[in-house]
């Protein structure tokens, strides 16, 4: 089955240079990005820690394009409200971070903002059984969550099948994130994905005219 909302690139700004982290998002954004994808590391979750709603805050006035909020963090419902307030558009949480996914989904929607649900490699599409009618987003990890730069899992593009499946008609978009490239662009889309979260393949080369190529790139890929 094809994916039927349309094709949606979100840099992640992990891979960006974070010394110039405002002028980053400005330049990635210029040069096509959909979303901006922020991915929100505890050191608790995964095995690494980023930023928080502060640096949010900081960068939310360099541009108009959806904040795309990935949260790594355990437990996520006492920070929900501040990632809102930062000015995240959409907040997804992980289906492993418990211990009330229902709930946090009810209170990201409370908060006006999108609920997302994010899978591990190893997490089965059958957590998702009871909250399809609470979700705006599925975010299906193609690896680890913690790092850049790592190995898309390629076993993971029968979990994005089954899940397509899953959501049929209801307005749900289905992200994919880690390792992707033009490598595998194709076959996310293929199996069923719509939005494509790329850090490492976006950020090679420096500046807005590289990312606008890397941007075209993965773009023509996903078709
Ligand atoms: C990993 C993050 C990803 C990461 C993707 O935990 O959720 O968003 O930045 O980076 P690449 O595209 O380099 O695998
Ligand atoms: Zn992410």
């Amino acid at each position: 089955m094809s994916a039927s909302r349309p094709i949606t690139i979100a840099p992640s700004i992990l891979a960006s240079d974070f010394s110039r982290l405002g002028d980053e998002v400005a330049s990635v954004a210029a040069a096509g990005a959909d979303w901006i994808h922020l991915d929100v590391m505890d050191g608790h979750f995964v095995p690494n820690i980023t930023f928080g709603p502060p640096v949010v805050k900081a960068i939310r006035d360099r541009t108009d394009k959806i904040f795309d909020c990935h949260l790594m963090i355990s437990p996520a419902d006492p920070y929900l409200a501040a990632f809102a307030e930062a000015g995240c558009d959409i907040l997804t949480v992980h289906a492993e971070a418990g211990p009330h996914l229902h709930r946090s989904l009810q209170t990201i929607r409370r908060l006006g903002k999108k609920a997302g649900v994010s899978l591990n490699p190893a997490t089965p599409e059958s957590a998702l059984e009871y909250v399809l009618d609470d979700v705006d987003l599925v975010l299906i990890m193609t690896v680890n969550p913690g790092f850049g730069g790592q190995a898309f899992v390629p076993a993971i593009l029968e979990k994005i099948r089954r899940v397509r499946v899953m959501v049929g008609a209801r307005p749900i978009d289905i992200e994919v994130d880690g390792g992707i490239s033009t490598e595998n662009a194709g076959a996310v889309v293929a199996a069923g994905a719509n939005v494509l979260v790329a850090g490492s393949s976006i950020f090679k080369g420096q500046g807005e005219a590289a990312y606008r190529r890397n941007i075209e790139a993965l773009r023509k890929a996903a078709v």
